[in-house]
């Protein structure tokens, strides 16, 4: 007879298939964002994002121990501030929400690794991540805002800076501000390839950030661009980013592995709202394994080349892993 290759060889029980098994996913690879607001006794969660909560800041110290009784190392704060202006001033104010809850974090978990999220949406009336003046966002004037909601975040306490607004040179700018104010050791993870995605829809209602005038299309990238994605993360590198983001996952996986394959700088998959409130959906109707779609997408996210997720799903992954053990 012919000889041919037997690959189920290596597929015959449980213990080979776990020898043989190439990508693995932990609660270590975990960035577990959460929305923190202004008031009190306040966990609610957010409609399109089933078990995604936001938290006053009395809430959060529960919610963080839990986090950290899972093993997940680390956490990524994001903002409601009562109040939005036109130049998104309570991104970096003092007693802004996520620098007292920087703050709190750090205090009561002084090991819980705390990365601030550096934009302005969430802060300004208009819902775009820069300055506005005469009807579009103004590149540098933003940057000068970034730079002070930076440094602001790292004064406050947060261990990582990790920037996602797309203006150009704001590794840059941000590396230089954080210098300048004594914050060298403060890494930066730049959204280098972020692109304009109908996947962030459930984290705008979120954080009530939907633009009220036009789109995010002039500086998030368009879709249909790989290539694109090489010059932004070239130039982050350059300009001194420590750890690069793709944003979204699940349709981009491509994206991932061709910087992990260019780029010697750790990797992060941001598997973002929309892609968490799909499979929410599909097992609320019983149409999906939750679990096993879950990890399934997570070690896609492991096996296409990014060292670190940034997921929803971060809590009940833990929880899975731990059980498979
Ligand atoms: C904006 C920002 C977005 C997300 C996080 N920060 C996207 C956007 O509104 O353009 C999306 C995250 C998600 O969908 O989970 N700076
Ligand atoms: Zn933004």
């Amino acid at each position: 007879m012919q000889s041919f290759q037997r690959h189920r060889r290596l597929r015959q029980n449980g213990s080979i298939r776990r020898m043989m098994r190439e990508h693995h996913v932990s609660s270590a690879d975990f960035i577990y964002p959460l929305f923190v607001v202004e008031g009190e006794g306040i966990k609610k969660e957010i409609p399109s994002m089933p078990q995604v909560y936001h938290y006053s800041l009395d809430q959060l110290e529960a919610e963080l121990d839990e986090v950290v009784a899972l093993g997940i190392p680390s956490i990524i704060l994001f903002g409601v501030p009562e109040e939005k202006d036109a130049c998104g001033s309570e991104a970096y104010a003092e007693d802004g929400i996520v620098q007292k809850a920087i703050r709190l974090a750090k205090e009561r978990f002084p090991d819980l690794y705390v990365m601030a999220d550096t934009c302005l949406c969430q802060y300004t009336d208009h819902g775009h991540c820069g300055v506005v003046e005469n009807g579009a966002i103004h590149n540098d004037h933003s940057l000068d805002v970034l730079v002070k909601t930076a440094v602001s975040q790292a004064t406050a306490g947060a261990d990582m800076i990790a920037p996602s607004n797309m203006m150009d040179g704001f590794v840059a700018a941000i590396r230089a501000g954080l210098d300048e104010a004594g914050f060298e050791n403060v890494p930066i993870l730049s959204y280098a390839v972020k692109y304009a995605s109908s996947f962030y829809g459930p984290f705008r209602d979120a954080v009530d950030s939907t633009p009220q005038f036009g789109d995010r299309r002039t500086y998030q990238m368009d879709p249909a661009n790989s290539r694109e994605a090489l010059r932004e993360a070239a130039s982050d590198v350059a300009e001194g980013a420590d750890v690069l983001m793709v944003k979204p996952g699940l349709a981009y996986m491509d994206i991932i592995r061709q910087l992990h394959d260019r780029f010697d700088v750790p990797i992060t998959a941001y598997n973002v709202s929309g892609e968490y409130s799909m499979v929410k959906a599909a097992a609320q109707q019983g149409w999906i394994n939750e679990r096993n779609v879950v990890l399934e997408l997570l070690t896609g996210m492991k096996r296409a080349g990014a060292e670190l997720i940034l997921t929803y799903h971060a809590k009940d992954a833990a929880r899975w892993l731990k059980e498979a053990k």
